[in-house]
């Protein structure tokens, strides 16, 4: 009898077992495949470079380790890519050793272009029938007062639903930020950076978003892990103007319009990044310093290993803080030295201080809300994916925080 019993139990656990094995592999065979010929792009995204009113940058993968990787780029919307007035430009090309096996890694530059001005381009690998779909894009226009952005983060999906809701995430903030000339995605692209499936759902849900916006990337804990971070770094063309001794392109600053946008690197070399920073924030006249990284300074817990950082936001009036990591909404008051600044609770926005933010989750995961602090202005957790929209005008800068449904959360301004 107690034998019967016995057999009755590991019967059970091992048709638990199995259907745990089946669902698992349902859900990984649900997930894209790429079928395309084999030098035809994917996972293209455009990013800035160099300087953003002439140049800009693009990445994409070939399913064919050893394509080569052609740029075409147009001026006008209606292009075609036949005639003398084309740029012709020869990406460099590598390969990287994914879990699906090797892929192609193609990264461009086209520059010298004009100011404010739309360009059609394509990528591929020169051949026929291995170009990928034209898109357009605008150059800033020069010595502009004027700048929109987008910022999300953790978008940090493993299944398709899990990218289904990023894609509707970036496409609400697109729709409700139409004039948006860039995106910064505040970390924690995929759960796992190895996951090349979790990747190409990243891009192929937003796609036609980021072949012409470009999307610019800040490191988080689940891109680099154990200082590796080639996955991550693979997939962005960004400037290679960053800390020494960091890994390239993970710390970087660049200018858009009147504001200077530096991005670091919270999972290491935080020392030389603050070396770094520190004659990146002293070079530049920009009107408006926007710091953008991952692990929060002030953020419902406060990393301390980012105290050096934040006294060089107090010494070169950093506005605007952008961070990530902890699933959940939060917004400081203006801060300065670790303290409010008090006239940052007026309606016309602070004109010191520096403020946090950490605009909750782009995709799926949230986590339970941490206890209130003294710098919080605004802090919640709606278990909602969220964006917001960053736009300056002369001396008024004006953050807007939105749900995936476009219901307006939360706004502040800034004064100059
Ligand atoms: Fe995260």
């Amino acid at each position: 009898m107690k034998d019967l019993k016995m057999v009755f139990i590991i019967g059970i656990i091992l048709i638990v077992l199995i259907v745990a094995a089946v669902a698992l592999e349902k859900l990984k065979a649900e997930r894209p495949e790429t079928v395309l010929s084999p030098g035809t792009p994917y996972n293209l995204v455009t990013t800035f470079k160099e300087d953003t009113d002439t140049s800009r940058a693009f990445t994409w993968y070939t399913e064919d380790a050893a394509a080569a990787g052609r740029l075409e780029v147009v001026k006008g919307v209606e292009a075609s890519f036949d005639g003398a007035s084309v740029i012709r430009i020869k990406a460099e090309d590598a390969a990287i050793k994914t879990d699906k096996g090797k892929r192609g890694v193609h990264k461009a530059e086209v520059s010298g272009l004009e100011p404010g001005t739309v360009y059609t381009y394509r990528a591929g690998s020169g051949k026929d029938g291995e170009w990928g779909a034209a898109a357009s894009f605008t150059t800033a226009e020069a010595d502009t007062d004027q700048v929109t952005f987008i910022n999300v983060t953790d978008s940090q999906g493993i299944t398709p639903a899990d990218f289904a809701v990023w894609g509707r995430t970036l496409n609400k903030a697109a729709e409700t930020f139409p004039a948006a000339q860039f995106i910064v995605h505040n970390g924690d692209f995929t759960e796992e950076a190895e996951d090349s499936a979790a990747w190409n759902s990243f891009f192929s849900n937003v796609d036609s978003l980021v072949s012409r916006i470009p999307l610019m990337p800040v490191t988080g804990n689940h891109d680099e892990v154990e200082e590796q971070a080639a996955e991550f770094t693979s997939h962005f063309n960004v400037p290679d103007n960053g800390a020494k001794g960091s890994i390239a392109g993970t710390s970087y600053s660049f200018d858009y319009g009147p504001v200077h946008i530096t991005v670091l690197n919270t999972e290491g070399n935080l020392k030389k990044q603050a070396e770094w920073l520190k004659k990146d924030l002293a070079g530049t006249d920009k009107a408006w310093k926007i710091v953008a990284f991952h692990r929060p300074a002030y953020g419902g817990n406060t990393y301390k290993k980012l105290d050096d950082w934040a006294l060089l936001f107090d010494k070169y009036e950093v506005d605007l803080v952008l961070q990530g990591h902890n699933h959940e909404y939060s917004r400081s008051y203006p801060l300065l030295d670790g303290e409010i600044v008090a006239e940052g609770e007026g309606a016309a926005g602070a004109s010191r201080g520096t403020v946090y933010v950490v605009t909750n989750a782009s995709g799926n995961k949230f986590n339970e809300k941490k206890e209130d602090q003294f710098y919080h202005a605004v802090h919640f957790q709606n278990n909602k994916a969220m964006f917001a929209g960053i736009s300056i005008s002369g001396r008024v800068l004006t953050y807007q925080a939105y749900d995936v449904d476009g219901n307006l959360l939360d706004e502040f301004t800034l004064t100059h």
